[in-house]
């Protein structure tokens, strides 16, 4: 199976931090097959984020994930949608301490939005994202 992970501004910078998550990766069995730095434009995340353009958090959302480099990934392995969704925990960084102090958004995270990881959550978004953000 194969999903699309990203690593967004508020850790893609820190090569430290990089290195550390791509430990996690390979711990967790998961293979890098692409990998791709890129600063995205903000209609690029608008595309990216279509789902969530009525949300009261959409323009912040498209702030930050614009402010800086992304490390976009896809990674393949056994069950790789789910393994990685859970690797990276809970979308709030709170949430996310208090219930799996290991993920990756309870240790690199700092709040909704800034939450270090984005991870496809079914095999059509994977599919949908990996299209979208690895085209040329
Ligand atoms: P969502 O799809 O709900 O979470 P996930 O990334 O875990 O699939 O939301 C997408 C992104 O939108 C989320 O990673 C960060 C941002 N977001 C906010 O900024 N504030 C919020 O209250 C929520 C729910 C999400
Ligand atoms: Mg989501």
């Amino acid at each position: 199976e194969s999903t699309f992970a990203m690593l967004k501004p508020d850790v893609a910078s820190d090569t430290h931090t990089v290195d550390e998550i791509k430990q996690r990766i390979a711990e967790a069995g998961l293979s890098i097959e692409r990998e791709r730095v890129c600063r995205l434009s903000r209609r690029r995340c608008g595309k990216f984020y279509a789902e969530h353009r009525t949300r009261p958090f959409y323009p912040a959302l498209l702030g930050f994930m614009s402010s800086g480099p992304v490390v976009m990934l896809e990674l393949s392995g056994e069950s790789a949608i789910g393994a990685w969704r859970s690797l990276i925990g809970p979308t709030s960084t709170e949430t996310a301490r208090k219930e799996a102090p290991r993920s990756l958004r309870a240790m690199y995270g700092s709040d909704n939005t800034r939450n270090a990881a984005h991870g496809s959550d079914s095999p059509a978004s994977a599919a949908r994202e990996i299209r979208l953000m690895f085209q040329k």
